[in-house]
């Protein structure tokens, strides 16, 4: 069935679970969407999976269309969602619509992710204004590394709880059509999902969440540069692509690979007439 933001808000009125996935390329999008994943996020995490930034910071619009466009053609039933790179909306209104409409019309997106509460409000109001679903994104915001000052739980004290339910209840006003919470304290992230209509998407956020998401190289174990807690390992897929590669390279230097059954074949005749 085609998954999409109505089907999202049917899945939190009728407490249904959701689930989506990052995808940065077409094969993989095409696994996922093969197995019923709900939904496929580009995430702005390519940064450190797939090009080996240390932060997201450096993630560009046109790394967003370039692999937003490869996932959007593996896609059949999934909602796609592209995340917006950092400073692709932050400065004005009017560069958020206008990238906004760039990842739909350039790279199939249909709908958009963004990072912040009550600040970013007047961008989730325009964009959601121009036709494009939007989905916030609260608790830690990776494009906020540097004032947040490290990966770490959010919205453990009195002050952060309350300005964390305030966010979620602002950019739920303000048009956005499902929330994002990234590493919050399972019961205040049972509390949002319970105050506000719109589904709730969690990551390291606990079980009570509409949805949840998991990076893919996280959740299949090939990458190891940092594990965050939140991560459920349901495969090794990294070690066994080590121990592929090595035998791989085993092969080729005895000589074992490629043997004739990964090789093509030509007449004896054919062969002699060629000396
Ligand atoms: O960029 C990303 O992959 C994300 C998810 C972790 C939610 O924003």
């Amino acid at each position: 069935m085609k998954n999409t933001v109505t089907t999202f808000q049917k899945a939190k009125d009728e407490g249904k679970k959701l689930t989506m996935l990052t995808a940065y390329d077409y094969s993989t999008a095409k696994i996922m969407d093969e197995a019923g994943v709900n939904s496929i996020l580009v995430g702005d995490s390519l940064g450190n999976v797939i090009l080996g930034y240390k932060d997201t910071l450096s993630v560009t619009m046109e790394d967003m269309i370039h692999h937003g466009k490869a996932v959007s053609r593996g896609i059949t039933n999934a909602l796609l969602v592209i995340d917006m790179p950092f400073m692709s909306y932050q400065a004005s209104v009017y560069d958020a619509v206008i990238n906004a409409g760039r990842l739909v019309k350039e790279a199939g997106a249909m709908a958009v992710k963004l990072e912040g509460g009550s600040v970013v409000c007047p961008q989730i109001q325009a964009i959601a204004n121009a036709s494009i679903p939007v989905m916030a994104h609260l608790g830690l915001t990776p494009q906020s590394i540097n004032t947040l000052g490290g990966y770490k739980v959010q919205g453990k004290d009195e002050e952060t709880a309350k300005k964390l339910i305030e966010d979620a209840k602002a950019v739920e006003a303000a048009g956005a059509f499902a929330l994002v919470l990234e590493c919050v304290p399972t019961k205040l992230a049972a509390l949002i999902t319970e105050t506000i209509k719109i589904p709730t998407i969690g990551i390291g956020a606990g079980a009570s969440c509409t949805g949840q998401v998991l990076v893919y190289q996280d959740m299949l174990g090939m990458f190891s540069d940092f594990s965050p807690k939140f991560v459920k390992r349901y495969a090794q897929l990294g070690e066994a692509m080590r121990e592929a590669f090595i035998e791989f390279c085993n092969e080729v230097q005895d000589e074992t690979f490629p043997s004739t059954a990964h090789s093509y074949g030509i007449s004896d005749e054919i062969m002699e007439r060629l000396y």
